[in-house]
């Protein structure tokens, strides 16, 4: 067992690889110049099976412990940053206007990495460590792309573990919990078709805004009335289009929303009662729907032996008391679902003290959490794969 104070010694040097990432930021799978520094620091620890391009960008290097045979786990960080200006005036800002590592990627990437370099150096476990650098987190579905290219069958993977950041959680402190911890992503389009006219002759009208509004607020009720209260699901109605003038009562609006649960079968639900609630409604007035549902990022849902196993991991780094092992699951979404559907595994939150939000134009990585995300992936490796 190490404590923290182990993890210090690389934490100048980590905070060097952190601020570079943060001041050259890339969007989605086009990581090209952050996968190479991955790939060559990876090189640089003498982990001489590394294989790169994968889902374009994405990098799984494969470390052998010295205690013999055992199981392979994964370990698993993103690379990607977000279309945002900064403004958190830091002397490593980003570089590239309207890029910028608003969601703490680059200390996910840094992490790995100083984990990378000690676990190299020492190799103080059985079995062997896969180390999963993912490209395209930030919604355009890099987990997925991963796991569909045969990441997990290829190195062997049992078991899979990922980290994030979490602003106002105090430094040197962990959050995690059984079963689902993050929501599902869905989203949907709906067209609301009447017949438009003159504003001041709405009885020569099916007027679609009054129907929107109806509709909008009826959806409000599929939460209320019909949803177990014990049981989260949220639909929002986020965007509505309609005439662009006083005058005119127009032929369609155009509604979109997003729809959030931690309950895979409220997807289904959302799905079949969204279209029968509008439809209902629009169909009273004589109108009629036309509506589209996609289902993103599934429940981020941690399995029990991979939740005990993360707590374990954790505790042995900085005490129980440090570890919450039963917090509230986030109503975000989070891609590394897709791993936690092909292999058991658990996601773990990582204090990142008082910074501004994940994806605030203001927010920065907390290079004080450096040590304590190294320690708990070298922890969590020299745990579940004791020799
Ligand atoms: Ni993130």
């Amino acid at each position: 067992m190490h404590s923290v104070e182990t993890f210090r010694g690389l934490q100048s040097e980590v905070t060097t690889w952190r601020r570079y990432l943060h001041e050259n930021p890339e969007l989605d799978y086009r990581l090209h110049n952050t996968a190479k520094f991955v790939a060559d620091k990876l090189a640089s620890f003498g982990i001489n099976h590394i294989e790169i391009g994968i889902a374009e960008t994405g990098i799984v290097a494969l470390i052998e412990g010295a205690g013999g045979q055992g199981p392979t786990i994964g370990l698993r960080a993103d690379m990607d940053a977000l279309p945002i200006l900064e403004a958190s005036n830091k002397p490593w800002s980003s570089k590239t206007p309207g890029k910028m590592h608003g969601c703490g990627h680059d200390g996910h990437t840094a992490m790995l990495l100083g984990a990378a370099k000690y676990l190299a150096n020492t190799r103080n476990f059985k079995g062997s460590v896969a180390l999963i650098f993912q490209p395209a987190e930030e919604g355009a579905l890099g987990g997925q792309r991963m796991v569909q290219e045969g990441i997990m069958d290829r190195f062997g993977i049992s078991q899979v573990f990922g980290m994030h950041n979490a602003p106002g959680m105090e430094i040197g402190k962990f959050g995690i919990c059984d079963g689902p911890i993050m929501a599902a992503l869905d989203d949907f389009d709906l067209v609301v078709k009447g017949r438009g006219g003159h504003a001041a002759k709405p009885h020569d009208t099916i007027d679609p805004v009054v129907i929107a509004a109806q509709i909008i607020m009826g959806l409000q009720t599929l939460v209320s009335r019909n949803t177990n209260p014990l049981e989260a699901l949220v639909i929002s109605v986020t965007k509505f289009n309609a005439a662009q003038a006083y005058n005119i009562i127009p032929d369609q609006v155009e509604l979109a929303g997003t729809v959030r649960t931690l309950v895979p079968d409220l997807r289904d639900f959302a799905e079949r009662h969204i279209l029968a609630a509008a439809q209902g409604i629009a169909r009273g007035f004589g109108a009629d729907i036309e509506f589209k549902y996609r289902r993103h990022d599934p429940v981020t849902f941690n399995h029990t032996g991979g939740t005990n196993l993360a707590i374990e991991a954790a505790s042995n780094l900085v005490g129980p008391a440090c570890v919450d092992d039963k917090i509230t699951p986030r109503m975000g979404s989070e891609d590394f679902a897709y791993m936690l559907e092909s292999r058991p595994g658990a996601f773990i939150f990582l204090g990142n003290g008082a910074t501004a939000g994940l994806h605030h134009p203001t927010y920065d990585f907390n290079d004080e959490a450096l040590p304590y995300g190294i320690g708990y992936w070298v922890s969590l490796v020299e745990t579940a794969l004791a020799r």
